[in-house]
C-alpha cells in the first residue's frame, strides 16, 4: 500500500501527491494546489502543529511515554527532577549529570526579596493564587538581564534552571500571601518536592516533611510534566514562536492551564464532589449530566478515549496519601460516580473515562491544599515540560512565528454611514 495521499482540486483538476508519514501529512499540499486555499480546523483537531520527540500519547490505548519511557516506570522508578532532566535533554541523566543537575536547581530556588516584598505583597489579599502565579512568573523575567538572549544556549539554559527551581518558590508564596503566614525560604538540604511542602507549611521550626507525602507529591509532580501539546503548551509554543523570554511564554503557557477546562478541571471537580454530597445523590447527578445540565468534571479528554494512565497511577498514590492523612470524605462520592459513569451508556458511547483531575483534587485536598492552589500545583511541575517544548522549538528549523490563516465571514466592502442616517 502506498504511504502517500492524493489530493485533486475538482475546480480546476489539478492533482498533488504527497508522502504520509507518521500519520502525518504536510499542508504544504494544499499549497501546491492553491496558494490561498486552506483548511478550516478549529482548535486543530486534525493538525498537527509540529513534530516532537518529548512525549508519545496514544489517546485509543491509554498510553504515554516521555522520550520513550512508559508513565508508569518513570511514576515507580524515577523523581521529579530527573524526569526533567530527562525531558529537557532526551536521555536519563547519568548519576553524575543528575548530582549536578539537582545541585544547580536546588541552588536556584531563591527569588529577588523585591518579587515579594513589593510585587506580590501589591495584590488585593483575596488574590486567586493562580492569578498570582500567572503575574509572577512573566515578573520574574524582568529581573534578569540574559532573559532576553534567548540565542545562547548558556543563556537558556539558565533560564531554564530558574523557572524549574522557582516555580516551587513563587508558588509557595503565593499560597502564604493567601492566608496571611510569614514566607518561608527555600531549604537547600530537602529535595524538590520536600523542600516545596515545607515552604508550604512550615510553621515555626517543629515542621518534618512525611516522606510518604514527599513522595506522593513527587509522584504527582511526574505525572503532571508534560502532556504533547495541550492547550497551556501550544501557548508556550505560540508565544515563543515570537522569541518572546521564556518568562512571558510560561506565563501564557500558565494563563491556558488556567482555564476549567484545562488545569482548573480538579479545582471543579472538587466543587462538583462537595456539591452532590453524598452517595445517594449520584445517580440524580449523573441523569443531570445527561440532561445536558453540566459537565462530569474530572471525565473525558481531547485525546484519550481510554482510561487515561495517570489516573490510574494517582488513584492508587491516592490510598498511600490517606493511609497518613485519613481518607478524604468525597472519594465515596467519586468512587461511586466513577463506577456508574463507566456502566452508563452516555459515557461508554461517547468514551468518556476519568482523566488526571478526576482523583488528583482528592489528595490535594486530603494534603492540606485549598482548592485555590491545585492548578498552581499543576503548573509547578508543567514548567519542565513547557521548557521543554520551548528549547525544541527553537532548534526546529521547520518552525516561524505561528500565525493561523482566518475563514472571513465578515460582511462584504460597504461604505460608512454617516451617525445622522444609521
Ligand atoms: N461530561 C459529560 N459529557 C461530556 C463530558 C463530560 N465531562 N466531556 C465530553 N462530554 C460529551 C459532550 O457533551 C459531547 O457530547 P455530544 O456528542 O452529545 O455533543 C461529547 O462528549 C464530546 O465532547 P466534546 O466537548 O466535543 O469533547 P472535547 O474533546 O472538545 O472536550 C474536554 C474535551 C474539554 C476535556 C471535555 O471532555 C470536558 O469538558 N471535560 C470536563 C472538564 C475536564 O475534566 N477537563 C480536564 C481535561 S484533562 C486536562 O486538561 C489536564
Amino acid at each position: 500500500m502506498p504511504e502517500t495521499i492524493t489530493i485533486t482540486d475538482d475546480r480546476t483538476g489539478k492533482t498533488v501527491t504527497v508522502p504520509i508519514e507518521g500519520g502525518v501529512f504536510p499542508a504544504s499540499a494544499i499549497r501546491e494546489l492553491d496558494a490561498s486555499l486552506y483548511v478550516y480546523d478549529p482548535a486543530y483537531m486534525q493538525t498537527a502543529s509540529c513534530k516532537s520527540a518529548i512525549t508519545y500519547l496514544d489517546g485509543g490505548s491509554g498510553i504515554l511515554r516521555y522520550r520513550g519511557y512508559p508513565i508508569e516506570q518513570l511514576a515507580e522508578k524515577s523523581t521529579f527532577l530527573e524526569v526533567a532532566y530527562l525531558l529537557l535533554n532526551g536521555d536519563l541523566p547519568t548519576q553524575a549529570e543528575l548530582d549536578v543537575w539537582t545541585h544547580d536547581v536546588t541552588h536556584h530556588t531563591f527569588i529577588h526579596e523585591n518579587m515579594r516584598k513589593r510585587f506580590v505583597d501589591g495584590f488585593h489579599y483575596d488574590a486567586h493564587p493562580m492569578g498570582m502565579f500567572v503575574s509572577a512568573l512573566a515578573a520574574l523575567g524582568t529581573f534578569y538581564d540574559g532573559a532576553k538572549d534567548i540565542d545562547s544556549a548558556d543563556s537558556r539554559h539558565k533560564q531554564v534552571l530558574r523557572l524549574i527551581a522557582k516555580t516551587p518558590t513563587i508558588a509557595a508564596m503565593c499560597h502564604r500571601f493567601s492566608v496571611g503566614l510569614p514566607f518561608n525560604y527555600p531549604d537547600n538540604d530537602l529535595s524538590f518536592p520536600g523542600n516545596f511542602l515545607s515552604m508550604m507549611w512550615k510553621v515555626g521550626d517543629d515542621y518534618a516533611v512525611d516522606p510518604v507525602l514527599e513522595r506522593a507529591m513527587d509522584v504527582l509532580f511526574i505525572l503532571h510534566a508534560d502532556h504533547e501539546q495541550n492547550c497551556g503548551t501550544t501557548a508556550m509554543r505560540v508565544v515563543g514562536s515570537s522569541n518572546a523570554d521564556p518568562y512571558s511564554s510560561a506565563a501564557a503557557a500558565a494563563s491556558a492551564l488556567y482555564g476549567p477546562l484545562h488545569g482548573g478541571a480538579n479545582e471543579a471537580v472538587v466543587r462538583m464532589l462537595t456539591e452532590i454530597g453524598s452517595v445517594d445523590n449520584v445517580p440524580a447527578f449523573i441523569d443531570s449530566v445527561k440532561e445536558g445540565k453540566g459537565r462530569l468534571m474530572g471525565f473525558g479528554h481531547r485525546v484519550y478515549k481510554n482510561y487515561d494512565p495517570r489516573a490510574r497511577i494517582i488513584k492508587d498514590t491516592a490510598y498511600e496519601v490517606f493511609e497518613v492523612t485519613g481518607k478524604n470524605p468525597l472519594l465515596d462520592i467519586a468512587l461511586k460516580l466513577e463506577e456508574a459513569a463507566l456502566q452508563d451508556p452516555y459515557f461508554v458511547d461517547r468514551k468518556l473515562y476519568p482523566n488526571v483531575d478526576f482523583y488528583s483534587g482528592l489528595i490535594y485536598q486530603a494534603m492540606g491544599f485549598p482548592v485555590e492552589m491545585f492548578t498552581v500545583l499543576f503548573a509547578i511541575p508543567r514548567t519542565a515540560g513547557w521548557l521543554a517544548h520551548w528549547q525544541e522549538l527553537l532548534a526546529d528549523g521547520d518552525q516561524k512565528i505561528s500565525r493561523p490563516r482566518q475563514w472571513y465571514t465578515g460582511p462584504n466592502e460597504r461604505d460608512y454611514i454617516a451617525m445622522s442616517d444609521r
